[in-house]
């Protein structure tokens, strides 16, 4: 048998605690590549997951149960090919996204959907790429939700909260790209980096509260803090396209008030809080990370085209996965990576 390696989260803890643990390398289905991870990033998600965070919904999809492998972005080598998977074999060089699920990424191989992976891009590295997938999408699919697209973002008026974060480094490229006219919300320290990313204007949290923002924008993006919800939606314009977050509290709803509280919570606040977008004339969108093909497509061609940076600022084997987790949640600069070890196959 070829053995492969995975790191386990073994059990909800404020201060995560893991394991390495021996796997067998998983065979390919149909449809399927197994990959050689050479790094797999730590999102905001994972730290959060490894705390205990969203176990009631997530047990739905398997990833609720504890141990967990966690992850969702990988690059590494194709291995294996399964039935009916043309588009890629062995010795290819692959980044993309591993679905919330019971086997995330963090092992040294990984069995995933030949549609979630993409080539490497010229120019850069397995630990460059690996920091864009999960993220990436996440955007793509934030900008549907509030109604930009490439084809009307030009001269908008879009107001990104959490811009210094991943998501929002990526949301201000991005629409600096397609022409809009960003302004970023930010703590006093990131001001600088979101002002070098191609913000217009920065709001500095720590100084100005929100309230003070001016009511002109014509679409929101909350990657920043659920409880500023309102009072973002308060500085859209009249006729506004829309707003969408990601900091919702859809999973810690049903963690806190199990099935029929949680349900009966998300919906009041979901129409709540849409209820002042839609009196704006704007549509209103809580995103939850799925993978997306077009997503993928997008954020290769970005990549190729040299149009998105993303920095890491750690990367350490799955021994130390402690310090990734905590660098991520005290929000240190730069994404974090975990770098699988490298094992001999028999
Ligand atoms: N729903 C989904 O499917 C989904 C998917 C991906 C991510 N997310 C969530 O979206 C959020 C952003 O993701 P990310 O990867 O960009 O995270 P990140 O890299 O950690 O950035 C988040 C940014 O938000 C700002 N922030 C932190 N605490 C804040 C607070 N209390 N009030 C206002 N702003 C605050 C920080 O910047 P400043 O201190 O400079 O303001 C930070 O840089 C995370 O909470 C993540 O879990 C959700």
């Amino acid at each position: 048998m070829n053995v492969g390696q995975r790191l386990l989260c073994t059990s909800p803890a404020e201060l995560p605690a893991f394991r390495i643990e021996a796997m067998p390398v998983p065979q390919p289905g149909k449809g399927q590549v197994v990959v050689r991870v050479e790094a797999a990033a730590v999102n905001p998600i994972d730290v959060k997951r490894a705390g205990g965070y969203g176990q009631r919904l997530l047990t739905l999809r398997g990833a609720g149960r504890f141990p967990l492998v966690l992850g969702n972005d990988i690059a590494g080598v194709v291995e294996a090919v399964g039935p009916a998977v043309t588009s890629w074999r062995p010795g290819d060089r692959v980044f993309g996204l591993v679905p919330t699920g019971k086997n995330g990424a963090y092992a040294t191989h990984v069995a995933v959907d030949a549609r979630w992976l993409r080539p490497f891009v010229a120019g850069h590295d397995a630990h460059a790429l690996t920091a864009f997938p999960y993220t990436f999408t996440t955007l793509w699919q934030s900008l549907r939700k509030a109604g930009i697209s490439e084809a009307n973002a030009r001269g908008c008026e879009v107001l990104v909260h959490g811009a210094s974060g991943g998501l929002g480094r990526l949301a201000i490229q991005l629409l600096r790209r397609w022409g809009a006219i960003v302004t970023a919300i930010c703590a006093t320290q990131n001001v600088e980096v979101c002002k070098s990313l191609g913000a217009t204007g920065v709001w500095d949290r720590k100084r100005q509260p929100l309230s003070g923002l001016p009511q002109c924008y014509d679409a929101a993006l909350n990657f920043g803090a659920w409880q500023d919800e309102e009072t973002l939606i308060a500085a859209l314009k009249p006729g506004a396209l829309g707003m969408a977050t990601t900091v919702h509290p859809l999973l810690p709803n049903f963690d806190k008030h199990g099935w029929v509280g949680g349900a009966w919570r998300t919906r009041r606040d979901f129409q709540r809080v849409r209820a002042l977008a839609t009196a704006k004339g704007a549509r209103y969108g809580w995103v939850v990370f799925k993978p997306e093909e077009e997503a993928l497509d997008a954020l290769h061609r970005l990549l190729s085209e040299g149009a998105l940076k993303l920095p890491v600022g750690i990367a350490v084997p799955f021994a130390n996965a402690r310090q990734a987790f905590d660098h991520v949640a005290w929000q240190r600069p730069g994404r974090a990576l975990l770098l699988p070890p490298v094992v001999c196959r028999r």
